[in-house]
Protein backbone atom coordinates (compact mmCIF):
# COMPACT_ATOMS: atom_id res chain seq x y z
CA UNK A 1 0.00 0.00 0.00
CA UNK A 2 1.61 3.23 -1.29
CA UNK A 3 1.18 6.56 1.11
CA UNK A 4 -1.08 9.43 0.72
CA UNK A 5 -1.28 12.17 -1.63
CA UNK A 6 -0.11 15.19 0.28
CA UNK A 7 -0.94 18.51 -1.97
CA UNK A 8 1.29 22.13 -1.42
CA UNK A 9 0.13 24.68 0.83
CA UNK A 10 -2.19 27.60 -0.99
CA UNK A 11 0.17 30.00 -2.13
CA UNK A 12 -0.27 33.46 -3.74
CA UNK A 13 1.54 35.97 -5.25
CA UNK A 14 2.70 37.55 -2.20
CA UNK A 15 3.90 34.00 -1.05
CA UNK A 16 4.50 31.88 -4.16
CA UNK A 17 5.39 28.12 -3.51
CA UNK A 18 9.19 26.99 -4.53
CA UNK A 19 8.85 24.82 -7.80
CA UNK A 20 11.83 22.95 -9.09
CA UNK A 21 11.45 21.44 -12.99
CA UNK A 22 13.17 18.42 -13.80
CA UNK A 23 13.92 18.02 -17.49
CA UNK A 24 15.84 15.77 -19.61
CA UNK A 25 15.37 16.99 -23.21
CA UNK A 26 15.09 20.56 -25.46
CA UNK A 27 12.94 22.17 -22.28
CA UNK A 28 10.24 23.80 -24.28
CA UNK A 29 7.57 23.27 -21.91
CA UNK A 30 10.17 24.67 -18.82
CA UNK A 31 10.82 27.81 -21.14
CA UNK A 32 6.50 27.97 -21.46
CA UNK A 33 6.56 27.38 -17.71
CA UNK A 34 9.06 30.44 -17.18
CA UNK A 35 7.41 32.89 -19.40
CA UNK A 36 4.58 32.40 -17.71
CA UNK A 37 5.61 33.13 -14.29
CA UNK A 38 7.53 36.28 -15.59
CA UNK A 39 4.65 37.33 -17.69
CA UNK A 40 1.52 37.11 -14.58
CA UNK A 41 1.86 37.77 -10.73
CA UNK A 42 1.19 33.84 -10.01
CA UNK A 43 1.49 32.19 -6.96
CA UNK A 44 4.54 29.69 -7.62
CA UNK A 45 7.73 30.76 -9.16
CA UNK A 46 10.91 28.29 -10.42
CA UNK A 47 14.01 28.10 -8.09
CA UNK A 48 15.85 24.89 -9.14
CA UNK A 49 15.82 23.51 -12.58
CA UNK A 50 17.84 20.08 -13.04
CA UNK A 51 18.29 17.72 -15.23
CA UNK A 52 19.94 13.76 -15.46
CA UNK A 53 21.39 14.72 -18.77
CA UNK A 54 24.69 17.16 -19.16
CA UNK A 55 23.88 18.33 -22.61
CA UNK A 56 19.96 18.91 -22.00
CA UNK A 57 18.99 21.51 -24.22
CA UNK A 58 16.72 22.95 -21.72
CA UNK A 59 19.13 23.65 -19.08
CA UNK A 60 19.74 26.77 -20.89
CA UNK A 61 16.51 27.99 -20.51
CA UNK A 62 17.02 27.91 -16.75
CA UNK A 63 20.33 29.70 -16.92
CA UNK A 64 18.84 32.56 -19.23
CA UNK A 65 16.16 33.24 -16.58
CA UNK A 66 18.52 33.08 -13.81
CA UNK A 67 16.96 30.22 -11.94
CA UNK A 68 20.10 27.81 -10.26
CA UNK A 69 20.51 25.18 -12.80
CA UNK A 70 22.08 21.57 -12.26
CA UNK A 71 22.48 18.77 -14.20
CA UNK A 72 22.93 15.67 -11.68
CA UNK A 73 24.09 12.42 -14.62
CA UNK A 74 23.38 8.86 -13.01
CA UNK A 75 26.67 8.16 -11.13
CA UNK A 76 28.80 5.08 -11.98
CA UNK A 77 27.59 2.47 -9.68
CA UNK A 78 26.73 -1.04 -11.15
CA UNK A 79 23.95 -2.35 -9.19
CA UNK A 80 20.81 -0.49 -11.25
CA UNK A 81 18.64 -0.06 -7.79
CA UNK A 82 21.84 1.03 -5.78
CA UNK A 83 22.22 3.42 -8.74
CA UNK A 84 19.04 4.85 -9.35
CA UNK A 85 18.64 5.28 -5.71
CA UNK A 86 22.12 7.21 -5.44
CA UNK A 87 21.36 9.50 -8.00
CA UNK A 88 17.71 10.54 -6.76
CA UNK A 89 19.57 10.75 -2.94
CA UNK A 90 21.24 13.63 -5.08
CA UNK A 91 18.42 14.90 -6.29
CA UNK A 92 16.35 14.89 -3.33
CA UNK A 93 18.91 16.90 -0.99
CA UNK A 94 19.24 19.95 -3.52
CA UNK A 95 15.09 19.80 -3.44
CA UNK A 96 15.62 19.77 -0.14
CA UNK A 97 18.41 22.69 -0.12
CA UNK A 98 16.33 24.56 -2.29
CA UNK A 99 13.33 24.29 0.07
CA UNK A 100 11.32 23.19 -2.90
CA UNK A 101 7.51 22.76 -2.34
CA UNK A 102 6.52 21.55 -5.98
CA UNK A 103 8.50 19.31 -8.18
CA UNK A 104 7.48 19.45 -12.01
CA UNK A 105 8.44 17.01 -14.40
CA UNK A 106 8.86 18.29 -17.89
CA UNK A 107 10.03 15.79 -20.24
CA UNK A 108 12.17 14.15 -17.69
CA UNK A 109 12.71 10.86 -19.00
CA UNK A 110 13.57 8.54 -15.77
CA UNK A 111 10.99 6.41 -13.79
CA UNK A 112 11.09 7.74 -10.24
CA UNK A 113 11.66 4.28 -7.74
CA UNK A 114 9.31 4.31 -4.97
CA UNK A 115 11.54 5.92 -2.67
CA UNK A 116 11.73 9.14 -4.29
CA UNK A 117 7.97 9.00 -4.80
CA UNK A 118 6.75 8.45 -1.34
CA UNK A 119 8.83 11.45 0.08
CA UNK A 120 7.13 13.86 -2.86
CA UNK A 121 3.85 11.87 -2.91
CA UNK A 122 1.13 15.25 -3.89
CA UNK A 123 3.81 17.24 -4.39
CA UNK A 124 5.14 15.63 -7.40
CA UNK A 125 3.30 16.42 -10.70
CA UNK A 126 4.22 15.22 -14.63
CA UNK A 127 2.87 15.60 -17.78
CA UNK A 128 2.18 13.09 -20.56
CA UNK A 129 1.54 13.58 -24.27
CA UNK A 130 -1.07 11.33 -24.52
CA UNK A 131 -4.88 11.06 -23.27
CA UNK A 132 -4.20 8.60 -19.95
CA UNK A 133 -4.57 6.11 -19.26
CA UNK A 134 -4.38 5.16 -23.29
CA UNK A 135 -1.04 5.05 -24.45
CA UNK A 136 1.54 5.25 -21.27
CA UNK A 137 5.45 5.11 -21.80
CA UNK A 138 7.78 6.55 -23.41
CA UNK A 139 6.79 6.39 -27.02
CA UNK A 140 3.14 7.93 -26.98
CA UNK A 141 3.04 9.36 -29.97
CA UNK A 142 4.71 6.45 -31.86
CA UNK A 143 2.00 4.31 -30.44
CA UNK A 144 -0.64 6.79 -30.97
CA UNK A 145 -0.39 6.27 -34.21
CA UNK A 146 0.50 2.84 -34.90
CA UNK A 147 -3.33 2.49 -32.94
CA UNK A 148 -4.77 4.63 -35.34
CA UNK A 149 -5.96 6.31 -32.61
CA UNK A 150 -8.09 9.62 -34.13
CA UNK A 151 -7.76 11.97 -31.09
CA UNK A 152 -4.58 12.49 -28.95
CA UNK A 153 -3.66 15.27 -26.35
CA UNK A 154 -1.67 15.48 -23.02
CA UNK A 155 -2.20 14.76 -19.60
CA UNK A 156 -1.60 16.45 -16.26
CA UNK A 157 -1.31 14.05 -13.18
CA UNK A 158 0.35 13.19 -9.89
CA UNK A 159 2.82 11.14 -10.04
CA UNK A 160 2.88 7.71 -8.07
CA UNK A 161 4.49 4.21 -7.97
CA UNK A 162 3.33 3.33 -11.37
CA UNK A 163 4.50 4.22 -14.59
CA UNK A 164 2.13 7.03 -15.84
CA UNK A 165 -0.77 5.93 -13.83
CA UNK A 166 -1.26 8.67 -10.79
CA UNK A 167 -4.89 10.76 -10.16
CA UNK A 168 -5.47 12.38 -13.46
CA UNK A 169 -6.06 16.22 -12.72
CA UNK A 170 -6.62 17.72 -16.31
CA UNK A 171 -6.40 16.62 -20.32
CA UNK A 172 -6.48 18.05 -23.33
CA UNK A 173 -7.44 16.69 -26.61
CA UNK A 174 -6.63 17.65 -30.25
CA UNK A 175 -7.37 15.52 -33.60
CA UNK A 176 -4.94 12.93 -34.57
CA UNK A 177 -4.63 14.63 -38.87
CA UNK A 178 -4.59 11.99 -41.48
CA UNK A 179 -0.80 12.62 -42.41
CA UNK A 180 0.34 13.19 -38.54
CA UNK A 181 3.56 11.68 -38.01
CA UNK A 182 5.91 11.73 -34.66
CA UNK A 183 7.20 14.69 -35.06
CA UNK A 184 3.95 16.78 -36.20
CA UNK A 185 1.84 15.03 -33.71
CA UNK A 186 4.41 16.04 -31.06
CA UNK A 187 4.65 19.48 -32.00
CA UNK A 188 0.51 20.17 -32.03
CA UNK A 189 0.61 18.33 -28.62
CA UNK A 190 3.31 20.59 -26.81
CA UNK A 191 1.51 23.77 -27.91
CA UNK A 192 -1.55 22.44 -25.46
CA UNK A 193 0.77 21.34 -23.03
CA UNK A 194 2.46 24.62 -22.81
CA UNK A 195 -0.89 26.16 -22.15
CA UNK A 196 -2.27 23.30 -20.07
CA UNK A 197 0.36 22.62 -17.59
CA UNK A 198 1.24 26.29 -16.41
CA UNK A 199 -2.47 26.57 -15.80
CA UNK A 200 -2.95 23.54 -13.98
CA UNK A 201 0.11 24.16 -11.74
CA UNK A 202 -1.94 27.86 -11.13
CA UNK A 203 -4.29 25.75 -9.86
CA UNK A 204 -1.79 23.10 -7.25
CA UNK A 205 -0.44 26.35 -6.16
CA UNK A 206 -3.76 28.70 -5.44
CA UNK A 207 -5.14 25.21 -3.71
CA UNK A 208 -7.93 24.98 -6.22
CA UNK A 209 -7.35 21.46 -6.74
CA UNK A 210 -8.18 18.93 -4.09
CA UNK A 211 -8.37 15.30 -4.64
C1 LIG B 1 6.69 16.68 -23.70
O1 LIG B 1 5.87 16.30 -24.78
C2 LIG B 1 6.29 15.94 -22.45
O2 LIG B 1 4.92 15.69 -22.37
C3 LIG B 1 7.01 14.64 -22.63
O3 LIG B 1 8.27 15.01 -23.15
C4 LIG B 1 8.12 16.20 -23.91
C5 LIG B 1 9.12 17.17 -23.40
O4 LIG B 1 9.39 18.19 -24.30
N1 LIG B 1 7.09 13.90 -21.39
P1 LIG B 1 10.33 19.42 -23.91
O5 LIG B 1 11.67 18.85 -23.48
O6 LIG B 1 9.65 20.19 -22.83
O7 LIG B 1 10.45 20.20 -25.18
Amino acid sequence: MGSEFILPRTASSNDPLRLAVLISGGGSGLLSLLEHQSASSCAHRTVLVLSDRENAGGLQHGRDSGVKTLSIPLMDITDSLAQRTTHEEEIHRQLIECEIELVVLSGYMRILTPWFVGHWKGRLVNIHPSLLPDFPGAHAHRDVLSAGAKVTGCTVHLVDEGVDSGPILAQQSIPVKPNDDETSLQERVKEVEHSLYPKIIDMLSTGEISL
